[in-house]
């Protein structure tokens, strides 16, 4: 594991645009994973930037994200489809039909699962994963449980995760409940793992994932057997 400490988020997300950015230029064909939340959005205006000044090209990038809420259309303004397209995709050259998330409106739930992990199998796997970190451990919305779960799932959210997520919706009741994710295989499996993760309360669970014991109860703990983890974060821990 390598840890990168960094003065503040504006750094943090200088340092991973430029490891994402350098990941593009090595291979203009990667398969980039990706994350949506409040970490990763500086990162994203940043590779923007390096778009538009020409540095990086998406146009043969793949990107694949971690996860969906069930039960949103990718019109409404909080489903995670809709939070890539603002953010990212709609602001750089990526062919879309080359970007990848969990079909949060999807009949069949199983069905969906199964074609999301044949996706990151048909792709080759993901090079670069990019994850922030829930308050309560999770990666992706692999939430805090009893065992990991390795493939693309529906998961019921957490309370704290519900707590947290509450801040973008009018009401903490429009939350959904329930979301398509990742599993813990194709994130143990991307050949390269970024965490960026700040902000005081933060803090305890980044240490206790990097440093504590290796448990599903912490599922971003299982991390630590990652070969190629790079975690950038300005919090002293
Ligand atoms: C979102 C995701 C989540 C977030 C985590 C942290 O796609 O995968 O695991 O990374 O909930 O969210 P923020 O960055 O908003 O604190």
């Amino acid at each position: 594991m390598r840890i990168i400490n960094v003065k503040d988020y504006e750094e943090m997300s200088r340092k991973a645009a430029d490891l994402i950015a350098a990941q593009i230029i090595l291979n203009p064909k990667s398969v980039l994973g990706l994350a949506t939340g409040s970490s990763p959005i500086g990162t994203y205006e940043r590779l923007v930037e390096l778009n538009r000044n020409g540095v990086i090209d998406f146009s043969h990038v793949t990107t694949i994200n971690l996860d969906e809420y069930y039960g949103l259309d990718p019109t409404h303004d909080q489903s995670y489809r809709y939070f890539m397209n603002k953010h990212l995709f709609s602001r750089v050259n990526i062919n879309m039909a080359n970007t990848h998330l969990p079909d949060g409106k999807a009949k069949d739930i199983d069905a969906e699962c199964r074609r999301y992990d044949d996706l990151i199998e048909s792709v080759g796997g993901i090079d670069l994963q990019l994850l922030g970190i829930g308050h309560n451990g999770h990666i992706g919305f692999n939430e805090p449980s009893d065992e990991f779960i390795p493939g693309t799932h529906c998961v019921s959210l957490s309370e704290s995760t519900i707590n947290a997520n509450s801040r973008f919706f009018k009401s903490r009741d429009e939350v959904p409940r329930k979301a398509i994710t990742m599993g813990i295989k194709a994130i143990m499996q991307a050949r390269k793992v970024l965490l960026i993760a700040s902000g005081e309360d933060k803090k305890e669970i980044l240490k206790k994932a990097l440093f504590g014991p290796i448990t599903p109860q912490v599922p971003a703990s299982i991390l630590q057997l990652h070969k190629d983890l790079t975690v950038i974060t300005p919090l002293d821990i």
